[in-house]
């Protein structure tokens, strides 16, 4: 009995001793809209293994909260909002997008697109670069944050003032990462040929005719523009003026010590990586929770032929009330049950079988055995849940990689796509009633995926969390980074040596020649001599 006592002391000590060994302090810099949904997913997870979290947020975050019990937050006072925190100029944005479909396949449409596509990352850059400054200007706050001593500095690199931030407060940097502010986040570390990778925008997959691989090297032509004089230059700027010569952002990112990629190989199509990069894509995946009673009574009320679920984003989900009509009259044309996330007025063509919802936890009804279809703008982290649950998609892209996305679950078998600008209710109808036909793959083919997105050795999330907590153990992963980035471009691809060996080549080939020719006149030199 005495040992009772001593037993808890040695309980309780050791777990003191082992929380106080690994918990950690760590500063992130975030990145507003979807991309804070899943940020906030994996620092929640972080906060329960008792770390202790920083995070930057503007003045103006949409998304980002000041308070939470899950991190302090150091606000940055901005003037005006970002792009992509302002709902009025993604709406405008958005509208402008399906206006030009108009043009779709013309040069001027092509032209519209990237002016649009441009504009938006222009404005979001410079307001984001000023951010950083306006940080890094501030000497007490750098001076607070250096003296904190953090283990380690997560950040979403698309807007990578974090990137420059971690570079100046020295600390090892983990990046949450799908994209970055030249295309697809392999790009600046992994050999990524154009021959079998589509490129953004390109509604590629990896399977491509000679006319496609144009396109291919087209688009990555119009990233390759997009870096160097709309990303970059704002950043370059801030590089000249507080770092040592020779830095970029690039080769800030290209040094950091851990990708946390948001991709999977059931969504994305194979190819080359590299040893710091660590595939979580689907990370906030979670089993089903039950449904709230008036959910499940709907539910259940579609007997056999099941639920249709329906949700355009959060941003995105009022198109107004023709596209709304047009969905209304195709849901009302089916035997199923259909649940629609709805902002804005009820369509007149509403069927009985259609309910209108503001609000509805999505992942648990993708996971209700009723549900049958997933009707999406193609946002990956609804397409992850789908994959997840093993429910099959209707696309319907809107804006930036959303139509790519679906191209990848097209070529998947398991979701088909339609414009939302060309579609009338019999081809939306058409559309849906194959993807419900229960004699079509859809529904295998997603199952399949599923299994095998859920077959892994450890689940996304404890692999992002486990590598997070590495970096911060040992002080960075750089044994894990290929030199490649540390070299100028002719040595990365071996241009100057090829040039050596052509030189010699050529120089070898010259001397033969000229020797060969010297000969020959000689001899005839000496035949002409001797018939003399
Ligand atoms: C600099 O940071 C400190 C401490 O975080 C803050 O109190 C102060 O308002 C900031 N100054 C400016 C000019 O933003
Ligand atoms: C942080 O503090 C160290 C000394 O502890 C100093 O050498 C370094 O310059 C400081 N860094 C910044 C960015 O202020």
């Amino acid at each position: 009995m005495a040992s009772f006592p001593a037993l808890m002391f040695f309980l309780l000590f050791t777990t003191f001793l082992n929380s106080g060994c690994e918990s950690g302090k760590v500063l992130v810099y975030p990145v507003d809209g979807s991309h804070w949904t899943n940020m906030i997913k994996i620092l929640e997870v972080l906060h329960s293994k008792g770390h202790q979290i920083t995070i930057f947020r503007s003045s103006n975050s949409w998304y980002i909260s000041e308070s939470s019990p899950y991190y302090t937050s150091i606000t940055i006072p901005q003037e005006k909002p970002q792009n992509v925190e302002s709902q009025t100029y993604m709406t405008t944005f958005l509208r402008k997008t399906l206006e030009d479909r108009q043009y779709q396949g013309t040069l001027w449409g092509l032209f519209e697109f990237y002016r649009n596509f441009f504009n938006l990352i222009q404005g979001n850059q410079q307001v984001v670069a000023n951010l950083a400054a306006s940080i890094i200007e501030n000497k007490t706050l750098v001076k607070e944050l250096n003296q904190t001593k953090y283990d380690v500095f997560l950040t979403d690199p698309v807007f990578p003032a974090g990137v420059l931030l971690a570079h100046h407060l020295k600390l090892p940097l983990v990046l949450n990462v799908r994209w970055i502010l030249g295309g697809d986040a392999h790009y600046p570390i992994a050999p990524s040929p154009l021959s079998y990778i589509p490129v953004l925008f390109s509604h590629n997959t990896d399977k491509m005719s000679f006319f496609q691989r144009v396109k291919n090297v087209f688009c990555k032509g119009m990233l390759v523009y997009l870096y160097y004089y709309i990303s970059n230059p704002p950043y370059q700027a801030l590089c000249d003026r507080y770092f040592e010569h020779n830095v970029n952002v690039m080769s800030l990112m290209q040094g950091a010590d851990l990708w946390l990629m948001r991709t999977d190989f059931t969504f994305d199509f194979p190819r080359p990586t590299m040893p710091n990069i660590i595939y979580i894509g689907g990370f906030q995946c979670k089993p089903a929770n039950p449904l709230p009673a008036d959910l499940e009574d709907f539910m259940q009320s579609s007997g056999e032929h099941g639920v249709i679920l329906m949700t355009l984003g959060t941003l995105l989900s009022d198109l107004g009330p023709k596209v709304s009509e047009i969905f209304a009259a195709a849901f009302a044309n089916l035997p199923q049950k259909v649940l629609w996330r709805h902002i804005g007025e009820i369509p007149a063509t509403l069927g009985s079988n259609t309910m209108l919802v503001k609000w509805l936890p999505q992942n648990d009804i993708l996971g209700h055995p009723k549900t049958r279809l997933f009707v999406t703008h193609g946002g990956t982290n609804g397409l992850y849940e789908a994959i997840f649950q093993g429910v099959p998609i209707l696309g319907i892209p809107l804006i930036f990689d959303q139509h790519d996305n679906l191209v990848r679950m097209e070529a998947h078998g398991v979701a088909e796509i339609i414009d939302i600008t060309t579609m009338d209710v019999q081809s939306l109808t058409n559309s849906l009633k194959d993807l419900l036909d229960p004699t079509k793959p859809y529904k295998l083919n997603m199952i399949k995926l599923s299994r095998i997105y859920r077959d892994q050795p450890i689940k996304p999330m404890d692999k992002a969390v486990f590598w997070i907590e590495f970096v911060m153990r040992h002080k960075g992963a750089g044994h894990l980074r290929t030199e490649s980035y540390q070299l100028p471009w002719y040595a990365y691809q071996c241009l100057d040596v090829m040039a050596v060996f052509g030189a010699v080549g050529l120089f070898i080939f010259t001397f033969i020649w000229i020797s060969c020719r010297c000969m020959f006149r000689c001899l005839t030199r000496m035949k002409k001599s001797k018939v003399e």
